[in-house]
């Protein structure tokens, strides 16, 4: 087996606020192997959201350890965890999160320009990405010209810019058709196979979990089930 990229150790979230205490992630210890295709399912309010957010360093653990790549973040200040977010991890988001102000190149281009790459070779990287989601003749327009599945090509492109080994979706077909989300986990699917990525995706859709390697639920903010056979069981 290929070796760990991402790893919690007894992870624990409590969100306090408004005097009530709401245990959003309990003890959660999970190895995530390099090249692991992940679908992360399970009810609304299970905590989901919250492991996401904690292994992108987007938040902080009240408890536990996390380690990406070898890199024990819990001990990160913060410009060592904005500079993780920015090299290790490639975020996409249900609702997409482009700057609509921004063409769909200068939106690839932004997190090239925040590691200082020059305008002239960050230009030609995200014309490049751009062309590997098939977006290469739309790199003018901006999101409100595109589709949603365009748009979550380009905040694909966005976010495989500064090459990360693992990218992280939080629902990114639920905003999505069916045929549409189709072609997104084809794309993912793909970079997965051909690049070895590692790619962690919450869903709720089981089409969509189909295609991972892992399946693994959570309920009430722990994890309730993993299924290393779903795609076994899918031809069966
Ligand atoms: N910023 C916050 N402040 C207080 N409570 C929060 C906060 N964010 C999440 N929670 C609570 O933590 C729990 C887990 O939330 P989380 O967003 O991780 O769920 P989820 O599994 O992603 O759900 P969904 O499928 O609806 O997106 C829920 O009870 C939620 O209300
Ligand atoms: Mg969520």
């Amino acid at each position: 087996m290929s070796s760990v990229i991402l790893q919690t150790e007894s992870l624990s979230k409590i969100y306090s606020g408004g005097g009530i205490d709401t245990v959003a992630l309990d003890d959660v210890s999970i190895k995530i192997y390099e090249g692991e295709f992940i679908a992360i399912m399970g009810p609304s309010g299970s905590g989901k959201s919250t492991l996401l957010n904690l292994i992108g360093a987007l938040d902080s653990p009240t408890s536990g350890k996390i380690q990406v790549d070898g890199i024990e973040t819990t001990t990160l200040n913060s410009a060592g965890l904005a500079l993780l977010r920015n090299k290790k991890i490639g975020f996409i988001f249900q609702s997409f999160n482009l700057i609509s102000r921004f063409s769909a190149l200068s939106n690839v281009e932004l997190p090239l320009s925040i590691l200082g790459v020059s305008t002239n070779e960050r230009k030609k990287r995200a014309y490049e990405m751009l062309k590997m989601v098939g977006l290469e003749d739309r790199w003018k327009n901006n999101p409100n010209q595109l589709s949603g599945g365009q748009q979550q090509r380009v905040a694909i492109a966005r976010a495989l810019s500064v090459n990360p080994p693992i990218i992280l979706g939080d629902e990114p077909t639920g905003n999505l058709d069916t045929k549409t989300s189709e072609s997104i986990v084809d794309l993912l699917y793909d970079l997965n196979q051909k690049t070895g990525k590692t790619i962690i995706l919450i869903t709720h859709d089981p089409e969509v979990a189909m295609r991972a390697s892992r399946v693994i639920t959570f309920k009430d903010g722990h994890i309730e089930d993993e299924d290393y056979d779903i795609k076994l069981k899918k031809t069966i």
